[in-house]
């Protein structure tokens, strides 16, 4: 399935190893975003030639457009998308509170809201038609089945970080009583699986995830609770969702060294370079986010000396490529001012090379992040990464 080697510890930052059915991951590791099927502008080729080696897929999107059951006809999501890497699919829990207007809550916001939570799940309207579906951990693990990537993840919910302690808690057990069913489904799936014999699909491991909002205890006991489960991984949820970047700092400082530390420890939708630097500080070992991509596409590139919008007027008559000290294909050959004009000329090439520049720009400070643990010197890189990116492009 999948199995975690720890290789280096420096301070509580780690340097490991986590192989999966497709594929050896050195960690900490970055997994851009392929939410429908596609991480936006780039091939699966491109992607692997950045040293991508792992990508994200969502339940939610998949299940709603093209359907689970089309993309398993079709062998599977690795096939379909013709991704030979490995694959992570998010259980469609948070994106069903983040597009269906994001307020749902037990009660829903009241008139307009698109989320219902129950015990049984959550009831939700599709953003793409409106249409009604529900959404269970026995479906969540069900659909992420049907996909076969090789890491699913627990049903949960994902509330605002600031919502008080009462909500917090109530959610929370759900939450909990919740992973105990995703446990369930998915150790029967995997066992009907295994009986398909010599053919058979390869196995997905499950993750589960703690949620407890900015409460030290509850998030204590919901990893306690999920480590007795003795599953593959886990992840701290329920962070990056309306609390300031110090609250969440703090926060996952405090949890993720109590994550156990034989398994594979994922900081989920996380973040900046900052907050990636911040949790590799503090012992996590895989981090997702659209940021990369989503802000390519906004014409926000990240560079070693902060952040550049490359759309800038100064930008205009700038020989000189995004990021002088960067290696990325878009760098080698582009200018700054080539690339304010596509941009404003809205062509689709600006966008492709702004994704291209921003994806290899996170996966090299993953990579230069496991070098400086290695070396034993991840502190004092940290902090000649933040002085270089406060320090602005010239
Ligand atoms: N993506 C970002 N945060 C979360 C979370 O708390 N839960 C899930 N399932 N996905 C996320
Ligand atoms: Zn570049």
């Amino acid at each position: 399935m999948i199995r975690y080697q720890l290789l280096r510890q420096d301070g509580e930052a780690r340097r490991g190893r986590l192989e999966t059915p497709h594929g050896t991951l050195e960690t900490p590791v970055f997994m851009p975003v392929g939410t429908a099927a596609t991480v936006k502008t780039l091939s699966p080729d491109e992607l692997t030639g950045l040293g991508a080696g792992i990508i994200l897929g969502n339940t939610y999107h998949l299940y709603l457009r093209p359907g689970h059951e089309r993309i398993a006809r079709l062998g599977g999501l690795h096939r379909f998308m013709s991704w030979q890497g490995a694959l992570l699919t998010d259980s469609g829990g948070f994106q069903v509170f983040s597009l269906g207007e994001g307020k749902g809550g037990e009660e829903g916001a009241g008139k307009g809201s698109l989320v219902k939570i129950v015990e049984e799940g959550v009831e939700f309207r599709s953003h793409l038609d409106g249409g009604k579906h529900f959404l269970s951990p026995e479906r969540a693990v069900e659909i992420q089945e049907a996909l076969g990537a090789d890491v699913i993840m627990a049903f949960d919910e994902c509330p605002p970080s600031l919502a008080d302690r009462a909500y917090h808690e109530r959610s929370l057990a759900r939450t909990q009583r919740w992973l105990l069913r995703c446990r369930d489904a998915w150790t029967e799936a995997e066992a009907r699986k295994a009986d398909e014999g010599p053919q058979a699909r390869t196995p997905c491991a499950l993750f589960g995830i703690a949620q407890g909002g900015l409460f030290p205890d509850l998030r204590r006991r919901a990893i306690e609770e999920a480590a007795a489960l003795e599953l593959p991984g886990y992840a701290l949820g329920g962070y990056a969702v309306g609390e300031e970047p110090e609250q969440m700092w703090e926060g996952v400082a405090r949890d993720a060294p109590l994550l156990p530390a034989g398994k594979p420890r994922y900081l989920m939708g996380v973040g900046t370079p900052e907050d990636l630097l911040a949790g590799i500080a503090a012992g996590v070992d895989m981090f997702d986010c659209v940021l990369p991509t989503r802000c390519a596409r906004n014409g926000l590139l990240f560079t070693s000396r902060g952040r550049l919008t490359i759309r800038n007027a100064r930008y205009a008559d700038d020989p000189r490529p995004p990021d002088p000290a960067c290696g990325c294909y878009t760098c080698r050959n582009f200018s700054r001012a080539y690339l304010r004009h596509l941009f404003r000329a809205g062509e689709l090439l600006g966008l492709r090379l702004n994704t291209l520049h921003n994806v290899h720009h996170y996966l090299t400070l993953m990579a230069e992040a496991r070098a400086a643990i290695e070396a034993g010197r991840f502190a004092a890189f940290r902090q000649e990464r933040l002085a270089a990116w406060r320090s602005g492009p010239e």
